[in-house]
């Protein structure tokens, strides 16, 4: 899809479609609002009519397409419900609903009338930004293997019109930046689709090496022998039942400011997730090909870095592996010693995600000394549990770094929520015969447990996890009840909330 703006009303250029959005009107008579006079004007005063009949209310989500008598396409309007409590992630929601309604209609073209989006609380910029992650995110689907598919649209033009045609140079640059940033998560959204016979760990690798190319990146993979003389037991003993054999990559963004910081992302990248030897019941399984998720952020947040060039110095790491149970599989009762040296007891081979990252996020610490470590792991069935399955759960034991991400949360509509982390949990990790255990001998708290395990292997350095076992992907049940922009499959989530951290947050 291509996006671009255009100093002209819409309703004078001729698009397939040209999309407005509608506030929600009160209960008592009034005339049709000013904004939309163009728009009554370009169909023959068919919304007025539509209006007076109170056809057309501006709930959230309401869909209204009239033709234009000249023939020269429609006109849309979408609901946006009450004006006062409109936002960004309001217009990122419309955008996205308007370009699903349109898809399958032969309308090639779209066009969105910037004016009628914009309030105090949504300045043109966010609002131009908004309504470009709702149109490209949400036409997106993952067609590789599908051999027919409806016409998609191809064009996306944000109007400027009089009221903002002034602000054309400044616009478009605010476009163009989140037109890098989309690609990236589109991209993202591709390679974490993949199944497991295509992404494999070493096909991710070689990937990260292609990306590398592409955008300047020192990129370094750690296969299998190379772990074994690092002495990564933990990636190793995951990856052991696996025909395909782990790597470690690691790639690196030098930065965009002198003086920068060193912001480590860390990805859990679990190509199949089977459970291993404590294998996982047969319901919905396949969707385990969404366990590599956080890897695939990783790459995603390198790319839009690299492409916006944020300032800080990032340094990003992706643990692959698969989890199969085989011969040589890891078992329980195991003992695996990792790259920092602790121990670690396997008590199910299912909880494999922090045994993978205990080797990446030992190895990150101590060669690059970063300022500040952030992980994003579709880690455990019970972070879904307690949030739902829109939202990642977040444990730090920093509060600038945690509250950072919280206002990139905010400002990208990526829900975030900090859960705490307390001796107690830290007690539950412990084991009899090693270090520490991978799963705990009762099940409470797997999202706090999960996390004190962690924060053996990053010692003292600032550090967040974001556990995204919900919010990675969608299947057919969830989908409904998620936002119009995320299809069903990989979300890509992580990537625009990391990059509007390392673009603002991190200073
Ligand atoms: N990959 C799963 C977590 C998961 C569950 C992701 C549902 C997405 C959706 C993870 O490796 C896992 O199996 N975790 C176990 C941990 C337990 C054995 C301590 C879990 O959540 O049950
Ligand atoms: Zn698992
Ligand atoms: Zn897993």
């Amino acid at each position: 899809m291509k996006l671009g703006v255009d100093r002209r009303e819409a309703h004078a250029a001729s698009t397939d479609a040209a999309v407005s959005a509608v506030f929600e009107r009160g209960e008592k008579e009034e005339a049709l609002p000013r904004v939309l006079v163009r728009e009554d004007q370009a169909t023959g005063k068919l919304l007025g009519q539509a209006w007076a009949r109170r056809e057309v209310k501006g709930k959230k989500g309401e869909i209204t397409v009239l033709h234009r008598p000249d023939g020269k396409g429609r006109v849309v309007l979408i609901g946006v419900g009450p004006k006062p409590t409109f936002d960004a992630e309001g217009a990122r929601r419309a955008a996205a609903t308007a370009i699903r309604a349109l898809k399958g209609r032969g309308a090639r073209s779209v066009g969105f009338r910037l004016s009628t989006f914009v309030t105090e609380r949504v300045p043109s910029d966010i609002a131009i930004r908004a309504i470009a992650d709702g149109a490209s995110l949400g036409a997106y689907e993952f067609l590789k293997y599908k051999t027919t598919h409806e016409g998609a649209v191809e064009e996306v033009t944000l109007y400027l019109g009089d009221e903002h045609g002034r602000e054309e140079s400044a616009l478009k640059k605010a476009l163009d930046q989140q037109v890098e940033l989309l690609e990236a998560v589109l991209w993202t959204r591709d390679v974490a689709n993949l199944p497991a016979d295509t992404a494999t760990p070493d096909w991710l690798a070689e990937e990260a090496k292609r990306l590398g190319k592409e955008y300047g990146l020192k990129v370094t993979v750690f296969d299998e022998k190379k772990l074994e003389e690092m002495h990564c037991g933990g990636i190793l003993g995951v990856g052991s039942g696996s025909a395909h054999p782990p790597r470690l990559i690691v790639l690196e963004y030098s930065g965009g400011a002198r003086s920068g910081k060193t912001v480590a992302v860390v990805g859990k990248g679990i190509t199949f997730d089977s459970g291993g030897i404590s294998l996982k019941p047969a319901l919905r399984m396949g969707d385990m090909k969404f366990d590599k998720s956080g890897a695939c952020a990783v790459l995603g947040i390198l790319r839009a870095a690299a492409a916006l060039k944020v300032p800080p110095r990032v340094i990003g790491v992706m643990a692959c592996a698969e989890n199969m149970p085989g011969g040589g599989a890891y078992r329980p009762g195991d003992v695996v010693r990792t790259y920092n040296g602790k121990t670690i007891e396997i008590t199910n081979t299912d909880a494999e995600g922090r045994v993978v990252l205990s080797d990446a996020l030992g190895y990150v610490v101590e060669k690059y000394r970063p300022d500040e470590v952030i992980d994003l792991a579709t880690l455990t069935g019970a972070c879904v549990v307690a949030l739902g399955d829109d939202m990642a759960g977040m444990v730090s034991t920093d509060d600038k770094l945690a509250q950072g991400l919280l206002d990139a949360s905010a400002a990208t509509g990526e829900p975030l929520w900090r859960m705490p982390l307390t001796d107690y949990h830290r007690e539950l990790v412990k084991s009899d015969v090693a270090e520490i255990r991978n799963s705990t001998e009762i099940p409470p708290a797997g999202v706090l447990t999960a996390a004190a395990f962690l924060e053996h292997f990053v010692g003292k350095t600032p550090w967040a996890h974001l556990d995204i076992a919900g919010p990675a992907s969608t299947n057919p049940s969830t989908r409904k009840f998620q936002p119009p922009y995320q299809n069903i499959g990989a979300t890509a989530f992580g990537v625009r909330l990391v990059t509007r951290y390392l673009q603002d947050g991190s200073r």
